[in-house]
C-alpha cells in the first residue's frame, strides 16, 4: 500500500488526521483530575487503556487479540476483524474500567485511533468511542496510530523510568508500516522515508506463508531462528538488499527471491527451511539496521528508537544494541500508546476536541486514496 505523507506534521487548526475541527475547547474546560480512556481498533486487536494524567500512571491496559480467528485464513480478513471488534470492544472497555477501578462517569476525555488502518475496524472504534464521549458529554479526540507507535518509548515514564532523550531517529516497523522519522519533541517530528512496497512485518508474514507457516509468521520465525539456526544458516542464501534511496525500504523483491528458492529446494526439509528463514530474516533486518544508523549520521547525537511489532524481534534487538526498544507488549498494537499520546498532547495543550462528524480514514492523508 502506498500512502501519502503530506501534511502529517502540519495540523494547524485541523485534527491530527487532517479533518477540520469544529472548535478547540480551552484546557480549563477539563476536570482537574484527568482520566483519559483510549481505544485502538486499527487492525486485529481490540485495545483499551486508561491513563491518569495527574498521577502519570497507566490505570489499565487491555488488549483483546483476534489473531486466532485469522490464522485459518493466513492473514487478517478485514470484515472478520470489524465483526470481532464489534463483539469484543464493549467488554474490553468494561474490563479496562474495572482494572482502573473507575466508572465511565470518571472518564474526562475519550481518545481513539482514527487512522491509518483497516477502515472497517477503525470505524468500529471511532463510532463506539465517539458515542461514549457524546453520551457522557465528555471530550473526544482522534489520534494517528503511527504517531502513537512513534511515542510509545515514552510509556516507560509511566513506570518512573527515564526515556531516551530527544532528539531521536525513530523507526516504526510493523505489519503495515516501515517508516523512519526524525523526532525533536512531542508532536514535533519529520518523516524521513519509508517502504516503497511491503512493510517489514508483512515481509516476515508473506515469507512464512510461502513456507506454510501460520499467520503471523514474524514471531514464529524469530523464535525458530533464535533457537535453532547457526551462523551458517544466516548466510546460506544471499538474498537481495534493495539498492534504493538511503531512507527508503523495499521488501517485495525479497519475497520473490524466497519463493524462487523454495521452488528450487523442493522437497523442503526442516534444515533447508531453517537456512531459508535465517538468511531471509537477515535480509529483512539488515536494511533496517543500516538505514537507521545512516540516518543517525545526519542527526549527530540523536538516540535511535525502534517501535512497532517487528521491534519485538530478538535478532533486531541484538543487531542494534545502542537502540531503545519499548517492552514487547507495547511494540505490538495496544491502546496504552494511544492513551499515552493523548496524555502527552493534553499536557502540551495540543489535545483538541474533534468534530462529532469526524470519521476514520485508512491513510495518513484523508485526501489520498491508498
Ligand atoms: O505493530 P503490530 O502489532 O501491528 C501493526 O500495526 O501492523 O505489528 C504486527 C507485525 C506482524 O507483521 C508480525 O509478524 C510482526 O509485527 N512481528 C514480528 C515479531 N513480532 C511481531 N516480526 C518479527 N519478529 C517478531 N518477534
Ligand atoms: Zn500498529
Amino acid at each position: 500500500m502506498k500512502i501519502s505523507h503530506a501534511s502529517f506534521t502540519d495540523f494547524g487548526s485541523y485534527g491530527s488526521n487532517g479533518f477540520k475541527v469544529d472548535k478547540i475547547l480551552p484546557i480549563r474546560y477539563c476536570s482537574p483530575f484527568m482520566n483519559i480512556l483510549a481505544v485502538d481498533t486499527s487492525c486485529d486487536e481490540s485495545s483499551v487503556a486508561i491513563i491518569s494524567v495527574d498521577e502519570w500512571k497507566l490505570k489499565s491496559d487491555v488488549v483483546r487479540s483476534h489473531i486466532g480467528k485469522m490464522t485459518e485464513y493466513g492473514g487478517v480478513v478485514p470484515e472478520i476483524a470489524s465483526r470481532e471488534h464489534l463483539k469484543g470492544l464493549p467488554s474490553a472497555i468494561s474490563e479496562a474500567l474495572t482494572q482502573a477501578n473507575l466508572t465511565l462517569k470518571e472518564i474526562d476525555w475519550f481518545v481513539v485511533t482514527s487512522h491509518p488502518g483497516l477502515i472497517g475496524a477503525l470505524l468500529v472504534g471511532v463510532g463506539f468511542t465517539k458515542a461514549l464521549a457524546f453520551s457522557e458529554n465528555k471530550q473526544f479526540s482522534t489520534v494517528n496510530h503511527i504517531e502513537a507507535h512513534l511515542f510509545s518509548p515514552l510509556l516507560c515514564t509511566l513506570e518512573g523510568k527515564t526515556p531516551p532523550p530527544f532528539p531521536w531517529v525513530a523507526l516504526v516497523v510493523s505489519g503495515g508500516h516501515t517508516e523512519l522519522f526524525h523526532v525533536k519533541g512531542i508532536h514535533d517530528f519529520q518523516w524521513l522515508g519509508g517502504t516503497l512496497d511491503d512493510a517489514a512485518g508483512e515481509a516476515f508474514d508473506k515469507v512464512g506463508k510461502i513456507l506454510d507457516m501460520p499467520y503471523p509468521a514474524g514471531p514464529i520465525i524469530d523464535k525458530l531462528v533464535r533457537e535453532k539456526a547457526t551462523e551458517t544458516d544466516r548466510t546460506a542464501y544471499a538474498f537481495p538488499r534493495a539498492k534504493i534511496a538511503p531512507t527508503s525500504f523495499s521488501f517485495s523483491g525479497l519475497k520473490t527471491a524466497v519463493n524462487n528458492q523454495a521452488m528450487k529446494n523442493r522437497p523442503m526439509t526442516e534444515a533447508k527451511k531453517l537456512s531459508l528463514l535465517a538468511s531471509c530474516q537477515e535480509a529483512i533486518l539488515d536494511p533496517l539496521v543500516d538505514k537507521v544508523r545512516l540516518a543517525q549520521k545526519d542527526f549527530p547525537g540523536a538516540a535511535i528508537v525502534v517501535t512497532g511489532g517487528v521491534a519485538c524481534n530478538s535478532r533486531l534487538r541484538e543487531k542494534l544494541p545502542e537502540a531503545y526498544f519499548p517492552k514487547p507488549s507495547h511494540c505490538t498494537d495496544n491502546a496504552a500508546m494511544v492513551a499515552l499520546l493523548g496524555g502527552l498532547l493534553y499536557k502540551e495543550g495540543k489535545l483538541i476536541h474533534a468534530s462529532w462528524d469526524e470519521s476514520a480514514s485508512p491513510s495518513w492523508n484523508p485526501d489520498v486514496t491508498p
